[in-house]
């Protein structure tokens, strides 16, 4: 079968890739802890899937608007004005399933082949697989590991041109934990607006941050009118199967991306948004408790990574990964992430699966029990004092 030369340009994330390896080894018999995957190990909270059962028996069985429900876009905007100070309302709010599609479709809306999309690495994958698919051209930004991974200011300014079109943003940040202080955000929203930059700013791990603030972007004067928010349930409220995510955008935007969601999914599954509006409606105690817990095994983490020969790690201010320096090992971030899923039977990412830029890291999730993170950081100690060099 022939394909679109632009599937080439396509990628999938390395975490999946190396979650179906663990997955074979295991159906081999092998023992593997599985650090790789961002996907919280909770169920979701009971009066979430009560809520989803209820709905269902409503008759919340049919196509809905392709925005989303009116009631639980004004809901999240309410929600988002209180919890994150954004100046929106329900017609600035598209419902999707899942977060993705809201980086996918704002890119799809925008972008045209050639335009320059400034991208902090290492990333997130989808955001460089989704400009380049579009013929768009990603123009890596460097982070600074000695500042908790902040955008370089200084490298960014270098690579703005009359082709610059988008900046995206993601804090709490993936693979990283870092959180971009509330400076920089002021400095990128400047030249936001003196190169007339659309900015992409993925905040799915805002609910996540375990010291200070992560305040968003589009709250800073003339950056609503600029900024797509994304967002969604699936880390915060443990949802990543239901599909449930959501974007905050100017309104011309927001008719866009229905247009796209109508002409894709039709709509997001309706009684996956009334479990939403009960997520954001109910108790947030669990919530609490599940962020509770996120800090804990935080700390389990970093000091067991710091123990480690080769490796050392600063602490993470938010999500549920860390990114420890693994140089010292003497190893490139994919042979020690292979040797140690072959040899020691532990999942983790090589920090190249977000860019080059991520060489010399790996990607440690910690959303597993804190038993399984002993387990997995104890054969990596072992496995690390035979090969490390330093
Ligand atoms: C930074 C970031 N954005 C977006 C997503 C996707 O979220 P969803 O599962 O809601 O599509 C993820 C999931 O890993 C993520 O890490």
């Amino acid at each position: 079968m022939r394909f679109a030369a632009r599937m080439d340009r396509l990628t999938t994330a390395a975490s999946f890739d190396m979650l179906a390896r663990g997955k074979a080894l295991e159906a081999q018999g092998r023992s593997i802890v599985h650090l790789g995957i961002g996907e919280p190990d909770f169920d979701t909270p009971a009066f979430i899937r009560r809520a989803a059962d209820a709905a269902l028996t409503a008759g919340y069985t049919h196509y809905g608007p392709a925005a989303g429900l009116p009631e639980f876009r004004a809901l999240i905007a309410a929600e988002w004005r209180k919890r994150r100070g954004l100046s929106c309302d329900a017609a600035n709010v598209v419902v999707t399933p899942g977060a993705k599609p809201i980086l996918f479709f704002s890119m799809l809306a925008t972008l045209e082949p050639g335009d320059e999309v400034l991208i902090p690495s290492p990333a997130f994958p989808t955001y460089a697989s989704v400009a380049s698919f579009l013929g768009a051209r990603v123009v890596p930004v460097p982070l600074v590991p000695s500042r908790g991974f902040d955008v370089d200011l200084d490298a960014l300014r270098t690579r703005l041109n009359g082709r610059s079109r988008m900046l995206v943003l993601n804090s709490p940040h993936n693979p990283t934990g870092g959180v971009i202080p509330r400076a920089t955000l002021q400095a990128l929203a400047e030249l936001a607006r003196r190169h007339d930059l659309l900015v992409v700013s993925d905040e799915i791990y805002a609910g996540m941050v375990y010291d200070g603030e992560s305040p968003s972007i589009a709250t800073l004067p003339g950056m609503a009118e600029r900024t797509v928010v994304v967002d969604g349930f699936s880390k915060t409220y443990a949802m990543t199967g239901w599909r449930l995510g959501f974007g905050v955008m100017p309104e011309a935007l927001a008719r866009q991306l229905a247009a796209l969601m109508n002409n894709s999914n039709s709509c997001t599954a309706t009684f996956v948004q009334k479990a939403g509006e009960a997520a954001l409606t109910g108790p947030q105690d669990e919530v609490a408790r599940m962020l509770e817990e996120f800090r804990a095994r935080r700390a389990l983490v970093v000091a067991a990574l710091n123990a480690m020969r080769g490796v050392s790690c600063a602490e993470p201010a938010g999500t549920f990964y860390a990114f420890p320096r693994v140089e010292g090992t003497g190893l490139t971030s994919a042979e020690l992430a292979d040797r140690l899923l072959e040899e020691a039977g532990v999942v983790t990412l090589p920090g190249t699966g977000f860019g080059e830029e991520g060489e010399g890291h790996l990607r440690i999730s910690y959303a597993n029990s804190q038993a399984n993170l002993r387990e997995g950081l104890k054969r990596m100690a072992t496995h690390l004092a035979t090969v490390a060099r330093a």
